[in-house]
Protein backbone atom coordinates (compact mmCIF):
# COMPACT_ATOMS: atom_id res chain seq x y z
CA UNK A 1 0.00 0.00 0.00
CA UNK A 2 1.32 3.14 -0.71
CA UNK A 3 1.86 5.89 1.60
CA UNK A 4 -0.37 8.67 1.93
CA UNK A 5 0.28 11.54 -0.56
CA UNK A 6 1.02 14.87 1.20
CA UNK A 7 -2.03 17.37 1.31
CA UNK A 8 -3.17 18.85 -1.43
CA UNK A 9 -5.16 20.97 -4.10
CA UNK A 10 -5.79 19.32 -7.44
CA UNK A 11 -6.34 21.29 -9.96
CA UNK A 12 -8.41 19.95 -13.07
CA UNK A 13 -8.21 21.94 -16.21
CA UNK A 14 -11.07 20.19 -18.58
CA UNK A 15 -13.32 19.97 -15.51
CA UNK A 16 -16.12 19.39 -17.96
CA UNK A 17 -14.91 16.69 -20.73
CA UNK A 18 -15.48 13.68 -20.63
CA UNK A 19 -12.61 12.39 -19.65
CA UNK A 20 -12.65 13.88 -16.32
CA UNK A 21 -16.50 12.80 -16.29
CA UNK A 22 -15.19 9.07 -16.87
CA UNK A 23 -11.60 7.93 -16.06
CA UNK A 24 -10.65 11.22 -13.50
CA UNK A 25 -13.56 12.43 -10.66
CA UNK A 26 -14.57 8.58 -10.63
CA UNK A 27 -10.98 7.34 -9.38
CA UNK A 28 -10.30 10.62 -7.35
CA UNK A 29 -14.24 9.78 -5.67
CA UNK A 30 -13.14 6.29 -5.17
CA UNK A 31 -9.72 6.82 -3.80
CA UNK A 32 -11.47 9.28 -1.48
CA UNK A 33 -14.05 6.40 -0.47
CA UNK A 34 -10.85 4.18 0.28
CA UNK A 35 -8.98 6.31 2.63
CA UNK A 36 -6.07 6.55 -0.22
CA UNK A 37 -6.20 10.44 -0.76
CA UNK A 38 -4.60 12.67 1.73
CA UNK A 39 -5.58 14.46 5.11
CA UNK A 40 -6.81 17.17 3.33
CA UNK A 41 -7.11 18.14 -0.05
CA UNK A 42 -9.31 19.83 -2.75
CA UNK A 43 -10.42 19.17 -5.81
CA UNK A 44 -10.96 22.40 -7.80
CA UNK A 45 -12.30 22.32 -11.25
CA UNK A 46 -11.40 24.71 -13.93
CA UNK A 47 -13.85 25.04 -17.30
CA UNK A 48 -15.34 27.31 -19.26
CA UNK A 49 -18.91 26.74 -18.36
CA UNK A 50 -20.10 29.54 -15.59
CA UNK A 51 -20.48 27.03 -13.22
CA UNK A 52 -21.03 27.94 -8.79
CA UNK A 53 -18.90 25.53 -6.80
CA UNK A 54 -22.91 23.72 -6.07
CA UNK A 55 -23.40 23.66 -9.41
CA UNK A 56 -20.57 22.02 -10.76
CA UNK A 57 -20.76 19.49 -7.48
CA UNK A 58 -24.11 18.39 -9.24
CA UNK A 59 -23.16 17.84 -12.61
CA UNK A 60 -20.48 15.67 -11.57
CA UNK A 61 -22.44 13.83 -9.05
CA UNK A 62 -25.57 13.30 -11.98
CA UNK A 63 -22.45 12.55 -14.69
CA UNK A 64 -21.55 9.90 -11.90
CA UNK A 65 -24.30 8.30 -11.60
CA UNK A 66 -24.90 8.01 -14.87
CA UNK A 67 -22.03 6.74 -16.11
CA UNK A 68 -21.08 4.33 -13.36
CA UNK A 69 -24.38 3.41 -11.01
CA UNK A 70 -21.96 0.26 -9.90
CA UNK A 71 -19.90 2.56 -7.97
CA UNK A 72 -21.33 2.85 -4.10
CA UNK A 73 -22.45 6.78 -4.09
CA UNK A 74 -24.69 7.07 -1.47
CA UNK A 75 -25.87 10.49 0.24
CA UNK A 76 -22.97 10.73 2.94
CA UNK A 77 -20.22 9.32 1.00
CA UNK A 78 -20.95 11.82 -2.00
CA UNK A 79 -21.44 14.64 0.45
CA UNK A 80 -18.09 13.89 2.18
CA UNK A 81 -16.66 14.01 -0.90
CA UNK A 82 -18.49 16.98 -2.67
CA UNK A 83 -17.44 19.48 -0.06
CA UNK A 84 -13.73 18.90 -1.11
CA UNK A 85 -15.33 20.18 -5.09
CA UNK A 86 -14.97 23.76 -6.39
CA UNK A 87 -15.06 25.28 -9.37
CA UNK A 88 -13.31 28.49 -11.01
CA UNK A 89 -14.54 29.51 -14.61
CA UNK A 90 -11.41 30.20 -16.70
CA UNK A 91 -10.89 31.78 -19.90
CA UNK A 92 -8.08 30.24 -21.00
CA UNK A 93 -6.86 32.66 -23.18
CA UNK A 94 -7.13 35.55 -21.04
CA UNK A 95 -5.39 36.56 -17.79
CA UNK A 96 -8.28 37.19 -15.43
CA UNK A 97 -9.34 33.39 -14.90
CA UNK A 98 -5.71 32.54 -13.97
CA UNK A 99 -5.90 35.30 -11.34
CA UNK A 100 -9.22 33.97 -10.12
CA UNK A 101 -7.67 30.73 -9.59
CA UNK A 102 -5.16 32.04 -7.61
CA UNK A 103 -7.29 33.39 -5.51
CA UNK A 104 -8.67 30.48 -4.84
CA UNK A 105 -6.05 28.69 -4.11
CA UNK A 106 -5.13 31.54 -1.69
CA UNK A 107 -8.41 31.29 -0.21
CA UNK A 108 -7.80 27.49 0.57
CA UNK A 109 -4.41 28.36 1.78
CA UNK A 110 -5.86 30.86 4.48
CA UNK A 111 -8.71 27.87 5.01
CA UNK A 112 -6.54 24.63 5.60
CA UNK A 113 -2.55 25.43 4.55
CA UNK A 114 -3.46 23.49 1.40
CA UNK A 115 -2.57 25.47 -1.15
CA UNK A 116 1.43 24.59 -0.24
CA UNK A 117 1.07 22.19 -2.97
CA UNK A 118 -0.52 21.99 -6.22
CA UNK A 119 -1.13 19.12 -8.64
CA UNK A 120 -2.44 20.59 -12.22
CA UNK A 121 -4.01 18.03 -14.58
CA UNK A 122 -4.82 19.26 -18.15
CA UNK A 123 -7.06 17.45 -19.36
CA UNK A 124 -7.41 19.66 -22.50
CA UNK A 125 -6.75 19.27 -26.24
CA UNK A 126 -3.12 19.54 -27.05
CA UNK A 127 -2.95 22.90 -28.47
CA UNK A 128 -4.26 24.45 -25.20
CA UNK A 129 -1.58 23.06 -22.99
CA UNK A 130 1.11 25.38 -23.87
CA UNK A 131 -1.53 28.52 -23.34
CA UNK A 132 -2.69 26.76 -20.19
CA UNK A 133 1.08 26.63 -18.56
CA UNK A 134 1.83 30.03 -19.76
CA UNK A 135 -1.71 31.42 -18.01
CA UNK A 136 -0.25 29.44 -14.54
CA UNK A 137 3.19 31.22 -15.09
CA UNK A 138 1.64 34.34 -15.85
CA UNK A 139 -0.29 34.08 -12.38
CA UNK A 140 2.56 33.40 -10.45
CA UNK A 141 1.07 29.66 -9.94
CA UNK A 142 4.13 27.60 -11.84
CA UNK A 143 6.64 25.72 -10.02
CA UNK A 144 8.89 28.46 -9.95
CA UNK A 145 7.56 30.99 -8.14
CA UNK A 146 6.82 29.53 -5.07
CA UNK A 147 3.69 30.99 -3.89
CA UNK A 148 2.76 29.95 -0.29
CA UNK A 149 5.78 26.88 -0.81
CA UNK A 150 5.12 23.41 -1.41
CA UNK A 151 5.50 21.29 -4.34
CA UNK A 152 3.83 21.69 -7.88
CA UNK A 153 3.61 19.00 -10.41
CA UNK A 154 1.58 19.14 -13.59
CA UNK A 155 -0.04 16.14 -15.38
CA UNK A 156 -0.20 16.45 -19.04
CA UNK A 157 -2.65 14.10 -20.69
CA UNK A 158 -2.14 12.78 -24.00
CA UNK A 159 -1.40 12.83 -27.11
CA UNK A 160 1.23 15.51 -25.79
CA UNK A 161 1.69 17.86 -28.74
CA UNK A 162 0.65 16.63 -32.78
CA UNK A 163 3.87 16.30 -34.16
CA UNK A 164 7.60 16.34 -32.90
CA UNK A 165 7.27 20.05 -33.62
CA UNK A 166 4.98 20.77 -31.13
CA UNK A 167 5.96 18.59 -28.64
CA UNK A 168 9.39 20.04 -28.28
CA UNK A 169 7.74 23.88 -28.35
CA UNK A 170 5.75 21.86 -25.51
CA UNK A 171 8.92 20.73 -23.22
CA UNK A 172 10.46 24.09 -23.98
CA UNK A 173 6.89 26.22 -22.48
CA UNK A 174 6.39 23.68 -19.81
CA UNK A 175 10.05 23.35 -19.08
CA UNK A 176 10.19 27.32 -18.25
CA UNK A 177 7.69 27.29 -15.56
CA UNK A 178 8.31 23.34 -14.16
CA UNK A 179 11.45 21.22 -13.91
CA UNK A 180 11.59 17.82 -15.48
CA UNK A 181 10.91 15.99 -11.99
CA UNK A 182 7.20 17.73 -11.69
CA UNK A 183 5.97 16.94 -14.89
CA UNK A 184 4.05 14.01 -15.65
CA UNK A 185 3.13 12.56 -19.22
CA UNK A 186 0.23 10.59 -19.03
CA UNK A 187 -0.47 7.02 -20.64
CA UNK A 188 -2.88 5.16 -18.90
CA UNK A 189 -1.58 2.25 -20.41
CA UNK A 190 1.33 2.33 -17.87
CA UNK A 191 -0.75 2.04 -15.20
CA UNK A 192 -2.26 -1.03 -15.98
CA UNK A 193 -1.69 -3.92 -14.10
CA UNK A 194 -0.49 -6.58 -16.88
CA UNK A 195 1.62 -3.54 -18.45
CA UNK A 196 3.65 -3.40 -15.36
CA UNK A 197 4.37 -6.75 -15.02
CA UNK A 198 5.61 -7.21 -18.74
CA UNK A 199 8.70 -6.02 -16.91
CA UNK A 200 8.42 -8.24 -13.54
CA UNK A 201 7.97 -11.35 -15.97
CA UNK A 202 11.00 -10.24 -18.13
CA UNK A 203 13.30 -9.48 -14.72
CA UNK A 204 12.44 -11.78 -12.26
CA UNK A 205 12.11 -14.69 -14.18
CA UNK A 206 15.75 -16.60 -15.01
CA UNK A 207 14.46 -18.72 -17.74
CA UNK A 208 13.10 -16.31 -19.76
CA UNK A 209 15.55 -13.93 -20.48
CA UNK A 210 18.44 -15.42 -22.01
CA UNK A 211 16.23 -15.94 -24.90
CA UNK A 212 14.42 -12.60 -25.26
CA UNK A 213 16.87 -11.60 -28.40
CA UNK A 214 17.24 -11.99 -32.21
CA UNK A 215 18.92 -15.56 -31.71
CA UNK A 216 15.76 -17.05 -30.54
CA UNK A 217 12.56 -14.92 -31.69
CA UNK A 218 11.42 -15.09 -34.61
CA UNK A 219 9.58 -11.91 -34.46
CA UNK A 220 6.68 -10.22 -31.83
CA UNK A 221 3.07 -8.95 -32.49
CA UNK A 222 1.52 -6.45 -30.94
CA UNK A 223 -2.25 -6.10 -31.18
CA UNK A 224 -4.43 -3.31 -29.74
CA UNK A 225 -7.71 -3.99 -30.96
CA UNK A 226 -11.36 -2.36 -30.65
CA UNK A 227 -14.61 -3.53 -31.61
CA UNK A 228 -16.25 -0.19 -31.24
CA UNK A 229 -15.84 3.28 -33.80
CA UNK A 230 -15.13 6.41 -32.23
CA UNK A 231 -18.27 6.64 -30.16
CA UNK A 232 -18.69 10.82 -29.74
CA UNK A 233 -15.39 11.36 -30.01
CA UNK A 234 -15.30 13.01 -33.98
CA UNK A 235 -13.89 16.05 -33.14
CA UNK A 236 -10.86 14.25 -31.33
CA UNK A 237 -10.64 11.64 -33.55
CA UNK A 238 -10.85 13.67 -36.90
CA UNK A 239 -7.96 15.46 -35.49
CA UNK A 240 -5.92 12.92 -34.06
CA UNK A 241 -6.35 9.36 -36.12
CA UNK A 242 -5.01 6.25 -34.94
CA UNK A 243 -1.72 7.25 -35.15
CA UNK A 244 -1.74 9.82 -32.94
CA UNK A 245 -4.31 8.07 -30.68
CA UNK A 246 -2.63 4.87 -30.17
CA UNK A 247 0.32 4.25 -32.12
CA UNK A 248 2.60 7.35 -30.48
CA UNK A 249 1.83 6.56 -27.43
CA UNK A 250 0.17 3.06 -26.51
CA UNK A 251 1.56 1.07 -28.92
CA UNK A 252 5.46 2.43 -29.02
CA UNK A 253 5.05 2.11 -24.87
CA UNK A 254 4.21 -1.57 -25.21
CA UNK A 255 7.06 -2.38 -27.53
CA UNK A 256 9.19 -0.33 -25.51
CA UNK A 257 8.31 -2.90 -22.82
CA UNK A 258 9.16 -5.70 -24.72
CA UNK A 259 12.42 -5.03 -26.26
CA UNK A 260 14.14 -3.19 -23.47
CA UNK A 261 17.55 -3.55 -22.03
CA UNK A 262 17.59 -4.64 -17.83
CA UNK A 263 17.60 -1.48 -16.28
CA UNK A 264 20.99 -0.96 -13.88
CA UNK A 265 17.97 -0.26 -10.74
CA UNK A 266 14.73 -0.08 -10.79
CA UNK A 267 14.29 3.74 -10.06
CA UNK A 268 12.45 5.96 -12.31
CA UNK A 269 15.06 7.45 -14.23
CA UNK A 270 16.85 3.61 -14.89
CA UNK A 271 13.61 2.16 -16.56
CA UNK A 272 12.71 5.34 -18.25
CA UNK A 273 16.90 6.04 -19.76
CA UNK A 274 16.32 1.72 -21.41
CA UNK A 275 12.75 2.95 -22.76
CA UNK A 276 14.29 5.70 -24.28
CA UNK A 277 17.08 4.14 -25.91
CA UNK A 278 14.55 1.10 -27.55
CA UNK A 279 12.62 4.27 -28.98
CA UNK A 280 15.54 5.81 -30.31
CA UNK A 281 16.65 2.31 -31.73
CA UNK A 282 13.45 2.12 -34.17
CA UNK A 283 14.24 1.81 -37.82
CA UNK A 284 12.05 5.21 -39.02
CA UNK A 285 10.02 5.40 -42.28
CA UNK A 286 10.85 5.99 -45.53
CA UNK A 287 9.67 6.37 -48.99
CA UNK A 288 11.42 3.25 -50.01
CA UNK A 289 9.97 0.88 -46.78
CA UNK A 290 7.01 2.64 -46.52
CA UNK A 291 5.21 0.36 -48.75
CA UNK A 292 5.64 -3.03 -47.59
CA UNK A 293 6.18 -1.93 -43.56
CA UNK A 294 2.72 0.20 -43.36
CA UNK A 295 -0.82 -0.15 -44.11
CA UNK A 296 -3.46 2.38 -43.01
CA UNK A 297 -7.30 1.46 -42.79
CA UNK A 298 -10.17 3.54 -42.46
CA UNK A 299 -13.73 1.26 -41.85
CA UNK A 300 -16.66 1.55 -43.58
CA UNK A 301 -19.01 3.94 -42.31
CA UNK A 302 -16.87 6.52 -40.83
CA UNK A 303 -16.96 8.96 -43.13
CA UNK A 304 -20.97 9.23 -42.31
CA UNK A 305 -20.75 9.25 -38.41
CA UNK A 306 -21.43 12.64 -37.15
CA UNK A 307 -19.42 15.42 -37.61
CA UNK A 308 -16.97 13.57 -39.81
CA UNK A 309 -16.20 15.04 -42.82
CA UNK A 310 -17.41 13.01 -45.73
CA UNK A 311 -13.81 13.50 -47.78
CA UNK A 312 -11.80 12.43 -44.15
CA UNK A 313 -8.69 10.76 -45.12
CA UNK A 314 -8.16 9.91 -41.14
CA UNK A 315 -7.17 6.61 -40.36
CA UNK A 316 -8.86 4.27 -38.14
CA UNK A 317 -6.61 1.06 -38.52
CA UNK A 318 -2.95 0.80 -38.74
CA UNK A 319 -0.62 -2.29 -39.05
CA UNK A 320 3.21 -1.61 -38.71
CA UNK A 321 6.17 -3.46 -39.00
CA UNK A 322 8.95 -1.60 -36.83
CA UNK A 323 12.51 -2.91 -36.42
CA UNK A 324 14.36 -1.63 -33.21
CA UNK A 325 17.70 -1.65 -34.65
CA UNK A 326 20.27 -2.54 -32.03
CA UNK A 327 22.44 -5.28 -30.96
CA UNK A 328 19.59 -7.35 -29.54
CA UNK A 329 16.92 -7.10 -31.89
CA UNK A 330 18.29 -6.39 -35.20
CA UNK A 331 16.23 -7.92 -38.31
CA UNK A 332 13.10 -9.43 -35.91
CA UNK A 333 10.40 -7.72 -36.77
CA UNK A 334 7.60 -6.10 -34.53
CA UNK A 335 4.40 -6.12 -35.99
CA UNK A 336 1.82 -3.79 -34.23
CA UNK A 337 -1.58 -3.64 -35.58
CA UNK A 338 -4.53 -1.26 -34.07
CA UNK A 339 -7.67 -0.21 -34.84
CA UNK A 340 -11.49 0.78 -34.25
CA UNK A 341 -14.22 -1.42 -35.56
CA UNK A 342 -12.24 -4.70 -35.57
CA UNK A 343 -13.59 -8.08 -34.90
CA UNK A 344 -13.10 -7.95 -31.38
CA UNK A 345 -11.48 -6.12 -28.30
CA UNK A 346 -8.35 -7.38 -27.39
CA UNK A 347 -4.95 -6.47 -26.30
CA UNK A 348 -2.17 -8.78 -26.94
CA UNK A 349 1.61 -9.23 -27.06
CA UNK A 350 2.92 -12.41 -28.69
CA UNK A 351 6.51 -13.23 -28.70
CA UNK A 352 6.99 -15.98 -31.41
CA UNK A 353 10.61 -18.09 -30.81
CA UNK A 354 12.29 -19.41 -33.51
CA UNK A 355 11.74 -22.92 -34.61
CA UNK A 356 14.12 -26.08 -33.21
CA UNK A 357 16.89 -26.69 -36.18
CA UNK A 358 15.83 -29.87 -37.10
CA UNK A 359 11.93 -30.98 -37.02
CA UNK A 360 11.57 -34.78 -36.34
CA UNK A 361 7.70 -34.68 -35.99
CA UNK A 362 6.64 -33.47 -39.55
CA UNK A 363 8.49 -30.99 -42.44
CA UNK A 364 10.03 -28.17 -41.69
CA UNK A 365 7.14 -25.78 -42.35
CA UNK A 366 4.79 -27.94 -39.96
CA UNK A 367 7.26 -26.32 -36.83
CA UNK A 368 5.31 -22.82 -37.10
CA UNK A 369 1.84 -24.80 -35.73
CA UNK A 370 3.36 -25.48 -32.74
CA UNK A 371 6.22 -22.72 -32.31
CA UNK A 372 7.07 -21.37 -29.22
CA UNK A 373 5.43 -18.80 -28.27
CA UNK A 374 4.66 -16.49 -25.00
CA UNK A 375 0.97 -14.84 -25.36
CA UNK A 376 0.75 -11.90 -22.99
CA UNK A 377 -3.08 -10.96 -22.55
CA UNK A 378 -3.33 -7.28 -21.58
CA UNK A 379 -7.07 -7.18 -21.46
CA UNK A 380 -9.83 -8.04 -21.17
CA UNK A 381 -8.23 -11.47 -19.90
CA UNK A 382 -5.25 -10.62 -17.77
CA UNK A 383 -3.12 -13.76 -18.58
CA UNK A 384 -0.13 -15.06 -19.88
CA UNK A 385 0.21 -18.63 -22.15
CA UNK A 386 3.29 -20.43 -22.92
CA UNK A 387 2.73 -22.21 -26.15
CA UNK A 388 4.46 -25.55 -26.65
CA UNK A 389 4.01 -28.32 -28.87
CA UNK A 390 2.97 -32.12 -27.01
CA UNK A 391 2.09 -35.70 -28.47
CA UNK A 392 -0.83 -36.58 -29.20
CA UNK A 393 -2.04 -39.35 -27.39
CA UNK A 394 -2.52 -42.37 -30.20
CA UNK A 395 0.18 -44.29 -31.53
CA UNK A 396 1.29 -42.10 -34.29
CA UNK A 397 3.52 -39.35 -33.36
CA UNK A 398 1.49 -36.48 -33.73
CA UNK A 399 2.53 -33.20 -32.26
CA UNK A 400 -0.28 -30.08 -31.38
CA UNK A 401 -0.09 -27.00 -30.07
CA UNK A 402 -1.09 -26.95 -26.08
CA UNK A 403 -0.64 -23.74 -23.45
CA UNK A 404 0.53 -23.19 -20.16
CA UNK A 405 -1.78 -20.56 -18.51
CA UNK A 406 -1.26 -17.92 -15.96
CA UNK A 407 -4.40 -16.33 -15.26
CA UNK A 408 -4.20 -12.95 -12.77
CA UNK A 409 -7.88 -14.11 -11.83
CA UNK A 410 -7.44 -17.23 -10.25
CA UNK A 411 -3.93 -16.72 -9.00
CA UNK A 412 -4.34 -13.65 -6.80
CA UNK A 413 -7.39 -12.44 -4.81
CA UNK A 414 -6.21 -8.99 -4.54
CA UNK A 415 -7.98 -6.48 -6.46
CA UNK A 416 -5.59 -4.25 -8.88
CA UNK A 417 -5.75 -0.93 -8.98
CA UNK A 418 -7.04 1.12 -12.37
CA UNK A 419 -4.72 3.14 -14.19
CA UNK A 420 -6.57 6.33 -13.26
CA UNK A 421 -6.23 5.35 -9.65
CA UNK A 422 -2.90 4.25 -9.64
CA UNK A 423 -0.68 7.00 -12.02
CA UNK A 424 -3.23 10.19 -9.69
CA UNK A 425 -1.49 8.55 -7.03
CA UNK A 426 2.10 8.10 -8.54
CA UNK A 427 1.76 11.38 -9.62
CA UNK A 428 0.77 12.58 -6.18
CA UNK A 429 3.45 11.42 -4.59
CA UNK A 430 6.35 12.30 -7.29
CA UNK A 431 6.72 8.61 -8.49
CA UNK A 432 7.51 9.19 -12.00
CA UNK A 433 8.24 5.70 -13.50
CA UNK A 434 5.18 4.98 -15.16
CA UNK A 435 4.57 8.34 -17.04
CA UNK A 436 6.61 9.57 -20.00
CA UNK A 437 10.25 11.44 -20.14
CA UNK A 438 10.77 14.25 -22.44
CA UNK A 439 13.15 12.46 -24.64
CA UNK A 440 10.94 9.42 -25.24
CA UNK A 441 8.09 11.96 -25.80
CA UNK A 442 10.35 12.99 -28.62
CA UNK A 443 12.01 10.03 -30.29
CA UNK A 444 7.82 7.74 -31.02
CA UNK A 445 6.90 11.72 -32.66
CA UNK A 446 9.69 11.36 -34.66
CA UNK A 447 8.59 7.54 -35.47
CA UNK A 448 5.17 8.70 -36.03
CA UNK A 449 6.02 11.90 -37.75
CA UNK A 450 8.15 9.43 -40.45
CA UNK A 451 5.57 7.24 -40.84
CA UNK A 452 2.83 9.92 -41.95
CA UNK A 453 5.43 11.69 -44.21
CA UNK A 454 6.28 8.59 -45.67
CA UNK A 455 2.84 7.85 -46.46
CA UNK A 456 1.90 10.79 -47.79
CA UNK A 457 -1.58 12.16 -48.53
CA UNK A 458 -2.71 8.56 -49.72
CA UNK A 459 -6.07 7.74 -48.75
CA UNK A 460 -6.72 4.72 -46.11
CA UNK A 461 -7.31 1.47 -47.29
CA UNK A 462 -11.50 0.39 -46.45
CA UNK A 463 -12.22 -2.58 -44.31
CA UNK A 464 -15.90 -3.85 -43.02
CA UNK A 465 -16.77 -3.12 -39.76
CA UNK A 466 -15.94 -5.77 -37.49
CA UNK A 467 -13.57 -7.33 -39.95
CA UNK A 468 -9.55 -8.24 -39.35
CA UNK A 469 -9.09 -5.04 -40.83
CA UNK A 470 -8.05 -4.48 -44.55
CA UNK A 471 -6.87 -7.23 -46.49
CA UNK A 472 -4.00 -5.40 -47.74
CA UNK A 473 -1.91 -5.67 -44.11
CA UNK A 474 -1.19 -9.71 -45.45
CA UNK A 475 1.78 -7.43 -47.28
CA UNK A 476 3.68 -6.63 -44.23
CA UNK A 477 4.08 -10.05 -43.21
CA UNK A 478 4.99 -11.46 -46.59
CA UNK A 479 7.48 -8.98 -47.76
C1 LIG B 1 -7.35 6.09 -25.31
C2 LIG B 1 -7.70 6.36 -26.74
O1 LIG B 1 -6.10 6.64 -24.99
O2 LIG B 1 -7.28 4.69 -25.10
C3 LIG B 1 -8.99 5.66 -27.12
O3 LIG B 1 -7.85 7.75 -26.92
C4 LIG B 1 -8.93 4.18 -26.79
O4 LIG B 1 -9.26 5.84 -28.51
C5 LIG B 1 -8.49 4.01 -25.34
O5 LIG B 1 -10.23 3.64 -26.97
C6 LIG B 1 -8.26 2.55 -25.02
O6 LIG B 1 -7.99 2.44 -23.65
P1 LIG B 1 -8.37 1.12 -22.87
O7 LIG B 1 -7.73 1.28 -21.56
O8 LIG B 1 -9.85 1.07 -22.83
O9 LIG B 1 -7.81 0.01 -23.68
Amino acid sequence: MQVKPDNCSIIIFGANSDLAARKLFPALYELALWGNLPENYRIIGVGRADLSHEGFRSVVQEKMARLFPEIRQDESSFTLFSGRLFYVRVDLSGAEGYHALHHELMDVSRESGICKNLLFYLSTPPSLAPVIVRGLAGAGLGEKDGICGGWRKIIVEKPYGRNLQTARELNGVIGEVFSEKSVFRIDHYLGKETVQNIMVFRFSNGIFEPLWNRNHIANVTITIAEDFGIRDRAAYYEEAGLLRDIMQNHALQLLAAVAMEPPVDFSADAVRDEKAKVLRSVRTFTSENVAHSVVLGQYEGYRSEKNVSPESRVETFGAIKFFVDNWRWMDVPFFVKAGKNLAETVTEIVITFKCPPKNYFGPAESCSYTANQVIMRIQPEETIAIKFGAKRPGEAIITDPVYMRFDYKTSFTEAGLTPYHRLLLDAMAGEQMNFIRQDSVEYSWAIVDSIRDAVGGQLPDAYPVHSAGPESVERIYSL
